[in-house]
């Protein structure tokens, strides 16, 4: 390898909000079912923030937990990256919000507007500040509280989102060795703005100046067409410039939108079912927040081991899309 210095995966943690909203509890206001979500989505429940579960209040207990699982304390941390849709202000951003919370004071932090992409496009970002040297330790954070853009009256969407935080510690290591980020690959097609967005935006207002905070809007049917079509063709890039077969990736963690992209791209990979890790059952779709979440979940119960071949990819409102590969 050229560059000497690499990005090493070296913690995971996650935060859920307390607050637990089943299917039935959503029928009990809206014309839907458990049946009918469970049936076309996979999704059970999702959780709910409340009021004192801000984004940045998220995003930092989870970071606390990924900087216990790699051993290191706040002082370790010289940039922080969060990738978020959901900020609580339009500034200061939530990473430096989360490296107040942490008590901390040196290097430097953004958040990345990457909608359901923004993990994946923090990850990359993050590792190659490190590798070009800028810094040795990275939070890279999804953190999402979609329950704020969600319109309640529109069951075609209100139904598929939940709240919660992910968050990974990169740190640089200049040893031997093949672990670390691989590969990272990002795409975007701004054409495609229009089939998933939100309708709003701080200081934006209608023809009568009604504040406009904004909704999410989405063309569910189409965006699931390019999901499988665009996800697949990212997994193939990433195999290829690292010269792998999907059989070689131990663990698949794709974003969490729908059972039926996940297995849809699975079965097109050839990638085994037990080999792919899903928590959109019990999370639903938490955007930015889903795979840190996911890959938590795999890191924590025995699963992704130290060694293993892991490989997120994640599409989003943009579209947006990308894919990471990383040796744990
Ligand atoms: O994270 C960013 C990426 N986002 C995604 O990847 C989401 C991609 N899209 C999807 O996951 C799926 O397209 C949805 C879950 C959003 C919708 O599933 P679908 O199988 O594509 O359903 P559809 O939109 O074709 O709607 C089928 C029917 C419609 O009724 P009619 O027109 O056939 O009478 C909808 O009105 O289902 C109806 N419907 C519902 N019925 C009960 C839509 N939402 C609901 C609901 N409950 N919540």
């Amino acid at each position: 390898m050229a560059s000497s210095i690499r990005s090493i995966l070296a913690g995971a943690g996650s935060y859920l909000p307390e607050r637990i909203v089943t299917n039935d509890e959503m029928a009990a206001t809206l014309d839907t079912s458990d049946a009918w979500i469970r049936e076309r989505t996979g999704i059970r429940q999702r959780h709910r923030a409340g009021p004192s579960e801000t984004t940045a209040a998220m995003a930092t207990a989870a970071a606390r937990r990924a900087l216990a699982f790699a051993g290191v304390d706040a002082s370790a941390v010289d940039l922080i990256i969060v990738g978020t849709s959901t900020p609580d202000q339009a500034f200061p951003s939530v990473a430096v919000r989360v490296q107040a919370m942490l008590g901390i004071e040196r290097g430097f932090g953004f958040d990345v507007s990457a909608a359901c992409a923004g993990f994946v496009y923090a990850l990359s970002l993050a590792d190659e500040l490190i590798r070009c040297g800028r810094c040795r330790g990275a939070l890279v954070i999804g953190s999402e509280r979609f329950s704020r853009i969600l319109d309640y009256t529109d069951r075609s969407t209100c139904v598929l989102f939940g709240d919660g935080a992910g968050a990974v510690f990169l740190r640089a290591s200049e040893g031997e060795g093949n672990d670390g980020i691989l590969s990272t690959h990002l795409h975007a097609q701004g054409s495609l703005g229009d089939i998933l967005f939100v309708d709003g935006a701080v200081g934006v207002a209608d023809a009568a100046g009604t504040p406009l905070s904004g909704k999410l809007r989405m063309n569910g049917r189409e965006v699931f067409r390019h999901a499988v079509h665009r996800l697949t063709e990212t997994v193939e890039e990433a195999l290829a410039a690292n010269h792998l077969l999907a059989t070689d990736i131990d663990w698949l963690v794709p974003h969490q939108a729908n059972i039926r992209i996940i297995d849809s791209m699975g079965r097109k990979l050839g990638i085994q079912q037990s080999r792919v890790v899903v928590t959109v059952d019990r999370h639903a779709n938490t955007s930015a927040a889903s795979i840190p979440l996911a890959l938590t979940e795999a890191m924590t119960d025995g699963r992704a081991a130290k060694g293993q071949l892991v490989l997120l990819e994640a599409l989003g409102g943009g579209l947006v899309w990308g894919s990471a590969l990383v040796r744990l």
